[in-house]
């Protein structure tokens, strides 16, 4: 009987297949970032909600709406992390990391949350994988990023993949650029969505991303700050463009890219999928220079990505299988009596490295032999009353006799 209990709204289990799903994507995902010199660091679960909201950003829906946020018993309000960029950096600066070799190179997974409208690909718990390359001003690092995320979604094998890229300039350029915008905006308000139009001056950015045909049309003649790039701006951008250029990477330019973050400066990014529906974006991020500076370190360039995971298995869907269960051997006993010699038998073949299942469910011999056909065991091992041993190839039914000394060396010393 099912119980009343259900995981909470927004949230999933993720049952056995799944999980061989996500453990193939885990494994390619540590060999992409090991083989670029990438690190990997974990940070906890939780934060300070200060830390979030000095990051993040006061003005992002995620700090306004999506935080699950707590207080702890000594009355601290603290916050599940909805991101990773500003954990790490926080752990850069609280573990000295300036000091290191210079750029820190570090990748992360784990869970996320966001309190969001649930749908297909978008939860309250998701799981991101990440990277952050801090303390490096080179378009190389920009450039070094978004060509591991290139990397990992090929060697995955996610189809429909378009890369788009923007630059935002600088603080400084940026900060000039926005006043225009609001300027723009406000020149058009009657035409604006009401969304819009009541957070013109808190982020005018956003409206580059509205549904409304009204805005649209405003945007339409928006000024676009890639258009307006100057001096280093332009020339990093340039150069992350020729890099990329010269690496084999296609992107397309988008001067109303818009990330849902306040930090970023310069080069962002955004790989989306034409498998995924609304949710299209599988993965994105950019540079964040005065992200360090903001959470009270030096001024330190840095940039990243995050990608999220379930958008990846969903747009992967059924083109790649996950990693199979491992070919094991099961140990029959055909008298309850040979238990206690199975189980040290169980015992002395795991620790040789071969996978072994025993019947916990106390089956008749006959059941047993199902069972592993069931499960997909392709050895059998059979341990006799008198003694004597047999291993049974489950896909032929053959039967042979082998050395009841030597079942250890007769496992590990070659396929039945
Ligand atoms: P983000 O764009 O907010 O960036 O999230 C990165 C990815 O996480 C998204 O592209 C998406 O695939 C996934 N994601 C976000 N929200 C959800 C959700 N509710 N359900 C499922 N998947 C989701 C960041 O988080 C930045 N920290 C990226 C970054 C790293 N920038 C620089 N360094």
């Amino acid at each position: 009987m099912a119980s009343k209990f259900q995981a909470p709204r927004g949230t999933f289990d993720i049952l056995p297949e799944q999980a061989r799903a996500r453990r193939r994507l885990e494994r390619i995902a540590a060999e992409v970032f090991a083989r670029a010199g990438y690190e990997p660091i974990a940070t906890p679960v939780f934060e300070d909600t200060d830390l979030f909201e000095r990051g993040v950003g006061k003005s992002t829906d995620i700090v306004r709406k999506e935080m699950f946020t707590f207080e702890d018993k000594g009355g601290r309000s603290l916050t599940l992390r909805p991101e990773g960029t500003a954990s790490v950096c926080r752990a850069y600066l609280e573990h000295g990391m300036q000091k290191l070799a210079q750029p820190v190179k570090l990748h992360y997974l784990g869970p996320f949350f966001r309190h969001e409208r649930p749908q297909a690909g978008r939860y309250r718990q998701f799981h991101q994988l990440g990277a952050e390359c801090i303390g490096s001003d080179s378009p190389l690092a920009d450039a070094e990023v978004i060509m591991l995320l290139a990397d990992l979604l090929g060697e995955l094998g996610v189809p429909g993949v378009e890369l788009r890229l923007a630059s935002l300039g600088s603080f400084e350029a940026r900060r000039a650029y926005l006043e225009d915008l609001k300027a723009h905006l406000h020149a058009h308000e009657g035409e604006l969505s009401k969304d819009v139009r009541e957070r013109i001056d808190l982020n005018p950015l956003r409206a580059f991303d509205s549904d409304d045909e009204g805005t649209r049309g405003v945007m339409a003649s928006a000024p676009m700050i890639v258009e307006r790039l100057e001096g280093e701006d332009a020339e990093h951008f340039a150069e992350v463009r020729a890099l990329l250029d010269a690496s084999g990477i296609a992107y397309v330019i988008d001067p109303t890219l818009v990330r849902g973050l306040d930090y970023y400066t310069r080069t962002i990014f955004s790989f989306v999928c034409d498998r995924l529906g609304a949710q299209s974006e599988i993965g994105g991020g950019g540079r964040y220079d005065g992200l360090i500076e903001q959470l009270g370190g030096a001024p330190t360039p840095a940039v990243g990505f995050a990608a999220g995971i379930e958008r990846i298995l969903l747009a992967l869907d059924e083109e790649v299988a996950g990693e199979g269960r491992d070919a094991f051997v099961a140990v029959a006993v055909a008298d309850p009596g040979q238990r206690q010699r199975a189980m040290a038998l169980v015992a002395e073949l795991r620790h040789a490295g071969v996978s072994v299942e025993l019947d916990l469910a106390g089956r008749s011999f006959k059941s047993q032999l199902k069972h592993a056909n069931r499960i997909g065991t392709r050895r059998v091992l059979i341990l006799e009353a008198d003694g004597s041993a047999q291993l049974r190839d489950m896909d032929s039914g053959e039967q042979r006799a082998v050395d009841p000394g030597n079942l250890v060396g007769e496992m590990t010393g070659g396929e039945a």
